[in-house]
């Protein structure tokens, strides 16, 4: 059974959502029969996924697409009212968009600020300028922000990348306590880690999906699957996120987050 919020005619907003993951949620919106706007940075990704979902949607008026910076509050607040005038209410938020480019310790600022501005920045504004209006609605919503394994075992290699992402969960965590206290919300936040997906942020110049690799399409119909189920935390079956805390002897809210459900086949 499909989540309340995911039903035809609901609005759904992907950020970062002309590309790899992002675009598949939109995909799958679509289908569903709900209205979509593909919210991205890149002008070409959004021309070309606008010509790849018309086919999906039930009705042409029923897609849309906004140039959106995430790291930037004010893009965001635009981006609100723009879907809130051509779609109304707002019933799921997915907030996707992200960057990997790399980066040191002891490296530049700008690239630091830059990671944090999309990858931790980009889901505080999302959260943050969309949830009043969600809560105010009175009807079931989804807020779903993107992760990483990365943000929880911290592995070696691009501490900023890991460090925005230890952010999201940190972030989404106390959204997550914010919106069980406020009385009547019927909104709920979830934090969404993809296991690894073959797109163009991991390609590194691939063009054939590596073995044990998802395409964006599996992982998105897990998602779906287990926030439907009310799950707050869903990790990809291929994530060994719990073997490498248990590893670590890091204890972390292990009854919230490891899965009982028997690995899904990919
Ligand atoms: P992707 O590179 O295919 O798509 C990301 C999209 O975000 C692109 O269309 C890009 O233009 C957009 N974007 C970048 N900066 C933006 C900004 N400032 N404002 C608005 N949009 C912006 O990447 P992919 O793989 O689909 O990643 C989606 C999310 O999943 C990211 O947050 C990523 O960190 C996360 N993720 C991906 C994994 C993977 O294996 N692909 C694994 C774990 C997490």
């Amino acid at each position: 059974m499909p989540h309340p919020a995911l039903s035809a005619d609901h609005t759904a907003v992907v950020t970062g959502g002309a590309s790899g993951i992002g675009l598949a949620a939109a995909g799958r919106f679509a289908a569903l029969g709900m209205n979509v706007c593909i919210a991205d940075v890149d002008d070409a990704r959004l021309h070309a996924a606008a010509a790849k979902l018309a086919p999906l949607a039930k009705r042409g008026e029923a897609i849309m697409t906004a140039k959106v910076d995430v790291s930037r509050r004010d893009s965001v607040v635009d981006l609100e009212a723009k879907v809130r005038q051509r779609f109304g209410a707002v019933d799921v938020l997915m907030n996707n968009a992200g960057i990997q480019p790399g980066s040191k310790m002891f490296g530049p600022e700008d690239n630091w600020q830059r990671i944090l501005g999309v990858n931790l920045w980009g889901i505080i504004h999302g959260s943050q300028v969309f949830a009043p209006d969600m809560i105010a609605q009175g009807t079931p919503a989804l807020i779903i922000n993107t992760g990483s394994k990365q943000g929880i075992t911290t592995p070696p290699g691009d501490p900023a990348y890991n460090v925005s992402k230890a952010g999201v969960k940190a972030f989404t965590e106390a959204l997550q306590h914010e919106l069980r206290n406020t009385p009547n919300c019927k909104v709920t936040a979830h934090l969404f880690i993809p296991g690894f997906v073959f797109t163009p942020l991991t390609a590194n110049g691939r063009v054939e999906k590596p073995a044990g690799a998802w395409t964006p399409e599996q992982t998105v119909d897990v998602m779906l699957d287990r926030v439907s189920a009310g799950d707050f935390y869903v990790l990809c079956p291929d994530n060994d996120v719990p073997r490498a805390l248990d590893e670590r002897r890091i204890l972390w809210a292990a009854g919230d987050i490891v899965e009982n459900r028997p690995p899904l086949s990919r």
